[in-house]
């Protein structure tokens, strides 16, 4: 019989207990479940609201099967619909009458939500730590390719040159961002829902403030209603691991791109590349294709949470059984994406030579050129239509600007002097960007600098939080 079959005088039809069981996916939870109701049940017991006795008889019963289901010794039942019932049924069989209390002033419904909190709260450790070293890969990487010159594009057309460091550092941003979203995720799915009840609370003296303590959430949550039936925190980290993955995606797609015969700048690893079963040249970048791929999958966990809930009236809805797969599956596919990916960056080759050849063509010193004359007394305008003619002559000829002759040069301007071959070199054109933020050596140091400090805290700060898990 069902843990709630008591009003009911049929069975549930075969096909409605397989539509309606979730144990499939939310087996998963059962140490959240297992830990949340030892601290319910140790409150329940402390607060005089069933015997001590039987509150530890419960706690150690619900250790052993928490053993027992680590040892592979557990097979749940179907049947028994999702994993919050299976484990309940499992502690009625061992211990009879005292594992009838063990549900107590509590429901499902605040059940659910609360390991769902605190599987994300896990994983959002987890995946903060992964996102820690590649971070940190990206740190080192930058800090030997300080002064490896590249093209920096806009319309994908050469526009002025960079260094690979700089280029780097600029997807460290994006994923330092990313680890301040996942905080801010953390810290508002960190609030403990027990106590809730079904909607509307319950009338046991429940000490909710030692559940939440015992189970290391740093708040509760406000409003029984609310607390069985928000699901904003799991909506944010779709979100957050959208967000992620569209970075990633970036990344990738920018890699596929560099290791074509046509850039050349990049080779990727063997290790990390796959062959055609046709064409016995190819050596293609699948690692950075499928985790473009897998982007989409992500985004598809977002949408999907959005709109289960959009339509949803207060309370609990069963609709919401919907969440944890979309969120288990955006998980998995970050958790999956990231170490790979990052292991593909490491083993890159940066062909600098072919990255330096590319930003010597493209006329990317155009700009300094133009600065050059503004230096010397001209208006910026006047200049950018002065060096667009030098340009345009430079292209008719096939020359690049530092190939003009002082002659050619002065005939577009008296003020050119032999001094403007230094001035629009690369190397110059990287080094006098020294403003905060830009490409030159010392700025992307500095740069370096603040975003080990920065990663160290996220991490420190993660574990620290993972322990009271
Ligand atoms: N398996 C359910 C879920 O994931 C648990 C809550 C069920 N509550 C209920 N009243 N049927 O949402």
């Amino acid at each position: 019989m069902k843990l709630w079959g008591g009003r009911f005088e049929k069975n549930t039809d075969k096909s409605v207990d397989d539509f309606n069981s979730s144990i499939r996916f939310d087996s998963r939870m059962y140490k959240q479940d297992i830990l949340g109701s030892i601290a319910h049940v140790r409150m329940l017991g402390y607060q005089g609201i069933i015997d001590p006795e039987d509150s530890n008889l419960i706690q150690n019963t619900l250790l052993d099967i928490l053993k027992d289901i680590e040892d592979g010794k557990v097979e749940f039942e179907p049947d028994a619909e999702d994993i919050h019932m299976n484990i309940e049924k499992i502690l009625i069989s061992r211990i009879g009458d005292a594992g009838r209390k063990l549900h107590t002033g509590r429901s499902r419904n605040d059940q659910v939500v609360l390991d769902f909190r605190m599987y994300v709260k896990d994983e959002i450790c987890n995946i903060t730590q992964m996102i820690c070293t590649l971070s940190e890969t990206l740190l080192d990487l930058s800090e030997s390719h300080l002064d490896t010159i590249m093209p920096g594009y806009t319309h994908l057309q050469r526009a002025q040159p960079v260094t690979l460091a700089h280029h780097m550092m600029a997807y460290f941003q994006m994923f330092a961002r990313d680890l301040d979203r996942l905080a801010g995720c953390y810290k508002r799915t960190d609030i403990m829902p027990l106590g809730s009840g079904a909607l509307a609370g319950t009338t046991y003296p429940l000490d909710r403030y030692m559940v939440a303590k015992e189970l290391g959430f740093s708040q509760i949550t406000e409003n029984s209603m609310d607390g069985v039936s928000d699901r904003d925190f799991a909506i944010e980290l779709a979100s957050c691991l959208s967000i992620i993955m569209m970075h990633l995606s970036r990344f990738s797609a920018e890699l596929i791109l560099w290791s074509s015969g046509e850039f050349d700048f990049i080779e990727m690893d063997d290790a990390y590349s796959t062959g055609s079963s046709i064409m016995p040249q190819k050596k293609n970048p699948d690692v950075a294709e499928l985790v473009r791929g897998k982007t989409g999958r992500v985004y598809g966990s977002l949408i999907a949470l959005l709109t289960v809930m959009k339509g949803l009236p207060l309370a609990y809805n069963k609709d919401m059984q919907e969440d944890k797969e979309a969120v288990f599956d955006a998980i998995d596919t970050v958790k999956m994406c990231l170490p790979v990916f990052t292991g593909m960056l490491k083993t890159i080759r940066f062909k600098k030579e072919n990255m330096y050849k590319a930003a010597g063509g493209g006329f990317t010193n155009a700009t300094d050129m133009a600065d050059y004359l503004v230096k010397k007394g001209m208006p910026f305008r006047t200049a950018h239509e002065v060096i667009g003619k030098m340009v345009l002559y430079c292209t008719h000829n096939k020359k690049t600007l530092e190939e003009l002759t002082p002659a050619e040069l002065k005939s577009f301007s008296e003020i050119i002097g032999e001094d403007v071959y230094e001035y629009i070199s690369l190397e110059a054109c990287v080094s006098g960007r020294k403003v905060p933020g830009g490409p030159a050596r010392e700025a992307v140091k500095s740069s370096i600098e603040k975003g080990r400090a920065l990663i160290k805290s996220f991490s420190v700060n993660m574990s620290s939080k993972q322990e009271l898990l």
